[in-house]
């Protein structure tokens, strides 16, 4: 069973409509933490952990990067707290992305709103083991728009967004005939659009992870059950999860 963690906030800041990006500093959890896992976080005065992903990390700095957008009560919590201050974490928790592509290969990374900040860290870590990166990053609009340089410094970037105020007007799915060839690929977004993805992509290697509420965090509530696809039972977000290999869970 894991311990909880105090991490101390180093940096918090809105970089997007309603989007905290938050540094926080804690040597297990940095040197621990590998790219698609999540933190469970403490919120005050809430019984419920939050489960937000791990967007990057510095092994020498001893951080790790959160960000989570303000959508309820909670999160609006959590954003109130102010570097200097300390939160209680579980994590890192679940299980991430596979970094499987070899050098030399292209692999595509197709995020959707706040699914988009696992990726990075993903994609920092398989582009310095040296294969090519090809990423979409799907927003609702302008302002809710983030990292846009950071993706764009790993590989060629699209981005697209629902109402067309910049990039390409639509889904994250409508640029998959314009990247070109990629051998294998990771999403994390909604699940209309894994649905999409999946589907679009059917056949070929990949990953995708979900974003769910959850419980415990640790596998023992079974507040984050999902259908195998095969029939066989469920699958558990927070312990099985929160990636699968596409095709692995009923969407
Ligand atoms: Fe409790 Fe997944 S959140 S089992």
């Amino acid at each position: 069973m894991k311990k909880a963690e105090e991490m101390q906030i180093i940096k918090a800041s809105e970089i997007a409509r309603d989007t905290v990006e938050m540094v926080l500093r804690n040597r297990y959890i940095s040197q621990h933490a590998a790219p698609g896992q999540f933190l469970h976080i403490h919120v005050e005065g809430h019984t419920l952990r939050r489960p937000i992903s791990i967007a990057d990390v510095n092994h020498e700095e001893e951080t790790v990067t959160i960000l989570f957008k303000i959508v309820g009560s909670g999160t609006r919590q959590l954003a109130a707290n102010r570097p200097g201050m300390s939160i209680n974490a579980l994590g890192p928790n679940g299980n991430g992305f596979p970094v499987l592509a070899q050098p030399g290969k292209t692999v595509l990374l197709a995020g959707g709103g706040i699914g988009v900040p696992p990726l990075y860290y993903l994609g920092k870590t398989l582009k310095s083991n040296g294969v090519k990166l090809i990423s979409i990053l799907g927003f609702q609009s302008k302002v809710d728009i983030f990292y846009e340089k950071e993706f764009s410094q790993l590989g060629t970037t699209f981005i697209v967004t629902d109402d067309g105020s910049y990039g390409g007007k639509g889904f994250v799915t409508d640029v998959l005939d314009d990247t070109g060839l990629f051998e294998l690929y990771y999403s994390c977004g909604p699940g209309p659009m894994l649905q999409a993805m999946t589907e679009k992509l059917k056949g070929k290697p990949g990953y995708i992870s979900l974003e769910e509420r959850m419980g415990c965090g640790v596998g023992t509530c079974l507040a984050c059950v999902i259908p195998a696809s095969n029939g066989d039972g469920y699958k558990k977000i927070c312990k099985d999860g929160p990636v699968f290999h596409a095709g692995e869970v009923s969407l």
